[in-house]
């Protein structure tokens, strides 16, 4: 595993764009999967930017969800399919049949399970995989004592996620359940990307790094991964910012 270590967000989120346009420079058809949540959202910004303005062509590439919070609806602007097609598909113009997500509404979850498992497989496996880190060192929706043996499974939320999760809706949500990939994708992708800023992850990040590796915390699974880069800026890092001087 690599750590790479940037000034602020900003840095780290052009670097995160450039790991993902690099990937499909080498192959057009790559298979990505983004995770949702406020850490990448800077990185999807400049990623449609730099698409834009570079003219990044991105059709060929195949888009996977990471997960998404059971029962909740694509319209809800709090579901990640929602958040994904705001600031990843519409702004670099992906093409429905490139897109495979979870259907939280399902009434057959473990189908839906077993079909993305079967969507990532025919496609060859995912390319990158760009995730976060929960305030209790989930990946997507891996929690606190997941074994990392799982590929697609329905889990129960950990408290922590149903708590911080209420983030990204504009009412309060029952959020028992979330459906995801599991950490065995993430340890079978061919990069995973881990991104963290902020001084709130500052603790989280330290257990990730310094900690016995051991299903308590399922990011910590990145050391396991030959080749995993953990993108953080100075303040999840614990270091604060040098004084500006005048
Ligand atoms: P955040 O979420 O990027 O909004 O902090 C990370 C996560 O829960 O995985």
């Amino acid at each position: 595993m690599k750590l790479e270590i940037f000034d602020n967000y900003e840095e780290l989120s052009l670097h995160a764009a450039k790991e993902i346009i690099s990937i499909v420079h080498q192959k057009p058809n790559a298979v990505f999967c983004l995770a949702t949540g406020d850490s990448p959202k800077l990185t999807y910004t400049l990623l449609a930017n730099e698409a834009r303005e570079s003219g990044v062509d991105f059709s060929k590439a195949y888009f996977i969800g990471l997960d998404e919070w059971v029962g909740v609806p694509p319209t809800n602007p709090g579901s990640c399919h929602y958040y994904l097609t705001r600031n990843v598909f519409q702004p670099l113009g992906i093409d429905v049949t490139h897109i495979h997500l979870f259907n939280a509404l399902s009434e057959n979850l473990q189908n839906e399970c077993q079909s993305m498992d079967k969507t990532i497989r025919n496609l060859g496996g995912i390319d990158l995989m760009l995730v976060g880190i929960g305030m209790n060192g989930h990946v997507g929706f891996n929690e606190p004592g997941i074994s990392p043996d799982l590929y697609s499974h329905v889990i129960n939320l950990d408290e922590v996620t149903q708590t911080v999760g209420q983030k990204y809706f504009n009412e309060t949500m029952v959020l028992k359940q979330g459906i995801t990939l599991g950490l065995k994708h993430f340890l079978e992708s061919k990069v995973a990307l881990l991104v963290a800023n902020g001084e709130k992850k500052a603790g989280i990040i330290k257990r990730a790094l310094e900690e016995t590796i051991s299903e308590t915390l399922p990011a910590i699974f990145i050391r396991k991964h030959a080749n995993g880069k953990v993108f953080v800026d100075s303040a999840a890092l614990g270091q604060k910012q040098p004084e500006a001087t005048l």
